[in-house]
């Protein structure tokens, strides 16, 4: 047995310096272990991987672009335990995108798409359920019965007020309450019952939709789908993400490829039954897993509305107080929100031994959407998106809502006639686990100009790569896309009023802003980042569990970078910090300066609130390979077992040319997306 060690609340290692080198690193003192890769065979009979674009059989491979993940104790019988399950377990991942180039025998075939092809592509999408155990290292078992690829084929069911509605209704499911598959499945929630929420991001981009479709829907007395259409990304003249449709499939009564053309089909019925004009609003949701069992429906939880959802993580559980789960929609100036179930928190839901989907049923599918308003004094209004309230109702010119179903399913539309605050990108959500203030990385916004900040969204125009006095030269400026806008990124948090999940106002500030250390203080490094900690475009964030600790202590705070503004400094990396609290800074005036190309110069000066510089309790734990996003994080019980995924390093390259080989050493290798396993070597509790 091992006893957990008490330590002081610091981090306990060195700074591990940026880096552009291809190779991933840990401070001293630790190993990083790579466990699952782009390819790796779950079922017993799939041939290794071979990474040479001759593998096949996705759908029993480990997919592409690791993302959200978490790690289910397991106890030797093979029940969930959540105490002590720290050598057994299942580890639950999203494979949110592809590296085309690396899937197959050359560079990707153009339109027409080949067949096989593109059944890679779709396979190499989803979500991983594999189980992984700890003999002197971590490995994870090929051939276990809990294995399962979910993939964007694999039948869903919907459940909440959405589940059955007109919008639904597709040739795939023409009473709308069932569907096929999940697709850009991005950050996710772990669920106390023992379930996973894996969430879908950038579905829209998937679809197809040709000029004439508007016309169809209008005839049909659909005209506000239209309106829908354009808000949610899906214009008329899209082709579609990596051209699937135009495969034409050796079995001619194949539907997978034309099921992500969204266009109406002219004497199709008008209630989409017969076509494919509805797909696009069976995905946007947040999709709830059982990964104990692998014969589970997943089921698609529309009461929690539709969006690019990115995390969606549930806040401090407390007996007999309903409980809240906090969703970004990463998009820009896209909005955070809240959902309360209308079902108070009981206890004895908690440890994964009940019948896990029905306790999804009993919170996640009746409750009370809300909208995130950020007011400049440091307070906030959870906005209430409900049918028949305010400007939602089927008087409104913009889009007449029919109910609460189609509320839902449009709650950008919402969003915007509630007022809500539009924020710079919402990525993942975390709450701490001992004062309960929810956290959310904004991580860029390249469209944000100083006209339009506010508090909360209050850096525009700050160009990173220019010292102190930044001015940028023309509206937009002509250097980078990275220049503009904010750049860099930062991390809000909020405390719910009265400390309740079930708060309808809350006050918040601002943890932290990405910049590079060399950056004025001014209008920039806002936070006084130096060199251990600097980082740009925060993306991941996860609270590490209290059981990784013992006493009053906070858990560490994991901050995963994307590929953003500062790319050609280091590459991608994860940081650990002890935070303080809403209100620990102070109030101060950002300064946004703006030289137009005529010479004028515009000064837009936001009031902001900025918590303390994080100075030693922020540090740089780990620096990835070329060109790769640190995503998924999780942690066995105890703590000294942290998984994190690298996601496509070296997505620039060629097949021929590769721009990384990670997680290989030999030059020349394609390189994989793959789960990294990080240990002490003294055992004791990463980042501690
Ligand atoms: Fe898939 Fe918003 O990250
Ligand atoms: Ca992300
Ligand atoms: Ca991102
Ligand atoms: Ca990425």
């Amino acid at each position: 047995t091992t006893t957990v060690t008490v330590r002081p609340i610091a981090l306990g290692f060195n700074a591990v310096p940026k880096s552009l080198a291809d190779q991933l690193s840990v401070p001293a003192g630790y190993t990083a272990t790579v466990l699952y890769r782009l390819g790796d065979p779950i079922a017993n009979n799939v041939a290794a991987y071979a990474n040479n674009g001759s593998d096949t059989n996705f759908a029993q491979r480990a997919g592409d672009h690791h993302d959200g993940m978490t790690y289910f104790g397991l106890a030797d019988n093979g029940i969930p335990d959540y105490q002590t399950g720290n050598t057994r377990g299942l580890l639950v991942m999203n494979h949110e995108n592809i590296t085309q180039q690396y899937l197959h025998a050359g560079l990707p075939t153009p339109a027409p798409r080949p067949e096989s092809e593109a059944i890679k592509e779709i396979e190499a999408h989803g979500v991983s359920v594999i189980e992984v155990r700890r003999g002197t290292t971590w490995s994870y078992v090929q051939g276990s019965s809990f294995n399962r690829r979910i993939t964007p084929n694999t039948p869903m069911s919907f459940s909440g007020p959405v589940r059955g509605n007109a919008l639904l209704r597709t040739r795939y499911s023409t009473d709308g309450t069932q569907g096929r598959g999940t697709i850009n499945n991005c950050a996710n929630g772990t669920m106390p019952w023992g379930t996973y929420l894996t969430n879908e991001e950038n579905w829209a981009g998937y679809f197809r939709r040709n000029a004439g479709d508007a016309a169809v829907r209008t005839a049909a007395g659909r005209a506000k789908e239209n309106t829908s259409l354009t808000r949610y990304g899906i214009p008329e003249g899209r082709t579609g993400n990596y051209g699937w449709t135009t495969v034409t499939p050796a079995d001619s009564s194949s539907t997978i490829f034309s099921r992500w053309n969204a266009t109406a089909q002219a004497g199709a019925p008008a209630d989409g039954s017969g076509d494919f004009r509805h797909e696009p609003f069976q995905f946007g949701w947040v999709v709830e897993i059982d990964p104990f069992d692998p014969n589970s429906t997943p089921r698609k939880r529309t009461a929690l509305g539709r969006m690019n959802h990115e995390g969606c993580e549930i806040g401090r559980t407390v007996a007999g107080v309903r409980p809240a789960f906090y969703m970004g929609d990463d998009a820009q100036n896209e909005y955070i929100y809240k959902f309360v179930s209308n079902t108070a928190w009981s206890d004895a839901d908690a440890g994964g031994q009940g019948n896990r989907l029905a306790l999804g049923d009993k919170y996640l599918d009746a409750g009370t959407l809300y909208v995130a308003r950020f007011d400049a004094n440091g307070n906030g209004t959870w906005l209430p998106i409900v049918f028949g309230q305010g400007p939602l109702t089927a008087s409104n010119a913009t889009y007449p809502f029919e109910d609460q179903a189609d509320v839902l399913a449009n709650v950008r539309i919402a969003g915007d006639l509630l007022g809500a605050t539009r924020m710079d990108r919402p990525e993942w959500t975390a709450v701490n686990p001992q004062t309960g203030e929810m956290y959310c990385t904004l991580t860029n916004n390249s469209s944000r100009t100083p006209a339009n900040t506010d508090a909360a969204n209050p850096r525009a125009y700050t160009d990173p790569k220019l010292p102190q006095g930044d001015v940028v030269n023309a509206d937009p400026p002509t250097n980078a896309q990275a220049t503009r806008g904010n750049a860099n990124g930062h991390i809000i948090r909020l405390r719910e009023a009265g400390d309740r999940s079930d708060a309808t106002t809350f006050t918040w500030d601002i943890y932290a802003f990405g910049s590079g250390a060399d950056l004025n203080a001014q209008n920039i490094n806002l936070s006084g980042l130096d060199a251990t900690n600097d980082f740009s475009s925060p993306d991941g964030l996860w609270f590490g569990l209290r059981s990784n600790i013992t006493g009053q202590a906070t858990p560490v705070m994991w901050i995963e970078t994307d590929d953003g503004a500062y790319t050609d400094v280091t590459n991608c990396m994860l940081l650990a910090a002890i935070p303080g609290t809403v209100g620990d800074g102070a109030t101060r005036t950002v300064s946004n300066t703006l030289t137009t190309a005529a010479n004028v110069t515009t000064t837009s000066q936001t009031a902001t609130r900025i918590g303390k510089a994080p100075g030693a309790s922020l540090k740089r734990f780990l620096v990835g390979p070329k060109e790769c996003e640190i995503t998924g994080i999780y942690s066995t019980p105890d703590g000294r077992s942290l998984f994190i995924n690298v996601q496509h390093p070296g997505e620039n390259g060629s097949p021929t040319a590769p721009s990384s080989n990670w997680p290989s050493q030999t030059p020349g290798a394609r390189p994989r997306s793959a789960t990294v396993v990080i240990t002490k070597d003294d055992g004791g509790v990463v980042g501690l």
